[in-house]
């Protein structure tokens, strides 16, 4: 982290004038509660280790320089020329235009940016952009919007320029972070508390499996949309206004005919993992991590066979490691498809445990894959 700050700022010197503030905006894991903000669940999400650093300055005129680091490309653009763009731009650019339509006056400014969080590795590099811009814009120029406000912000910017339908986790988390907790996010009321998260005998890892399976988000909001359906036939009965009202997963049997098998499956899936997530929290608070892995690799079961978003890759791995007792839980995380599992691996072994699962990967799919040793940390802030 200490090495991108000074890396920026370096690179801010080298192309602009004055003096930059400086954000860090992280990534996010999620522990369990996954695809469920979207469908008024509660997801676990902590703020990482890994993420993106804006340095940042106005610059007194009606334009807007960036500069990515990490695509190695600038852009510079009048601030009443926004428009949606493609690739990283939609990042920035999403969030400005959020602001203006909020009736913000935005000024001009010049900013460079990047990180150490991979893209399209399910630790949301996506909303550590949107966070950081977000908190920047709202820094230098006093609008004084809170962090749930940026929160929102951030995901409309995401529904709007990128086109993703995300529901709030990311940007939730990424502004809310607190070292060494997770925090349980009701996605309901949008609000959360902060669970302590200290493994004793056992370490949080991630494996990136190195793909990322296009149209990922085409079939995201493809299950945003078969979610919205099959609500939409169960709210014929006038007892059920949101998956929260579901307290058992018989209750969905009489829709089943109408909703259709499909349909059908992904509303059990969210059911089943509502109250997945409020048992998880249950064990949590008790330290009983043996019972809270179990749930993450029925997690993953869930995503596998009744939501449909994991792939081949992931699968091998959630599978090799639910095969090695060292493992007490594996599951993918984030929007599937392809990124990372995230696990809870014993110490005691963990070394060769990795060095096993990274070789049968490598042996079976010719990808080396990336083992990160994360830490949960703070959430967006500026470094002085
Ligand atoms: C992506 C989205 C989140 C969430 C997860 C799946 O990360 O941005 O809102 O839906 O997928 O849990």
């Amino acid at each position: 982290m200490e090495e991108t700050i000074l890396r920026i700022n370096q690179l801010f010197k080298e192309k602009f004038e004055g003096d930059p503030v400086g954000i860090w905006s992280p990534g996010r894991i999620n522990l369990i509660g996954e695809h469920i903000d979207y469908n008024d669940g509660f997801v676990m999400p902590g703020a990482i280790d890994k993420g993106v650093y804006f340095a940042i300055a106005l610059n007194g005129t009606d334009h807007l320089n960036f500069y990515s680091v990490d695509f190695e490309e600038n852009l510079r653009i009048k601030i009443t020329d926004i428009k949606k763009s493609e690739g990283w731009k939609n990042y920035v650019l999403g969030v400005v235009n959020e602001f203006r339509k909020l009736g913000k006056e935005i000024q001009g400014f010049d900013c460079v940016f990047g990180g150490n969080i991979a893209n399209g590795a399910g630790i949301s590099s996506s909303a550590a952009v949107e966070g950081g811009m977000s908190f920047s814009i709202n820094e230098l120029m006093n609008f004084n919007l809170n962090r749930k406000e940026l929160a929102l912000l951030g995901q409309r910017a995401e529904h709007h320029y990128p086109g993703v339908m995300c529901g709030i986790m990311d940007q939730y988390a990424n502004m809310h972070g607190q070292k060494d907790h997770v925090m349980l996010l009701d996605c309901q009321s949008i609000t959360h508390h902060y669970l302590p998260f200290n493994l004793v005998d056992s370490t949080l890892i991630l494996i990136n499996t190195k793909v990322h399976h296009t149209l990922a988000s085409s079939a995201y909001n493809e299950r945003r949309q078969q979610c919205e359906k099959g609500l939409k036939i169960m709210q014929e009965n006038k007892e059920i206004h949101s998956f929260r009202d579901i307290s058992d997963p018989k209750m969905l049997l009489p829709f089943k005919e109408e909703m259709g098998e499909i349909v059908y499956q992904r509303c059990l899936y969210v059911v089943e993992e509502i109250l997945r997530t409020k048992k998880a929290a249950t064990f949590l608070e008790n330290n009983d991590i043996n019972q809270f892995g179990k749930l993450m690799f029925q997690t993953h079961e869930g995503l596998r066979n009744l939501y449909n978003v994991s792939c081949r890759e992931l699968d091998f791995l959630v599978d090799y490691a639910s095969k090695n007792e060292m493992v007490i839980g594996a599951r993918l995380m984030g929007g599937g498809f392809g990124g990372c599992t995230i696990n809870i691996i014993k110490n005691n072994g963990k070394e060769e445990f990795l060095k096993e699962i990274a070789t049968a990967y490598e042996n079976t799919f010719h990808i080396t894959p990336e083992i990160y040793n994360v830490k949960i940390m703070d959430g967006t802030h500026r470094i002085s």
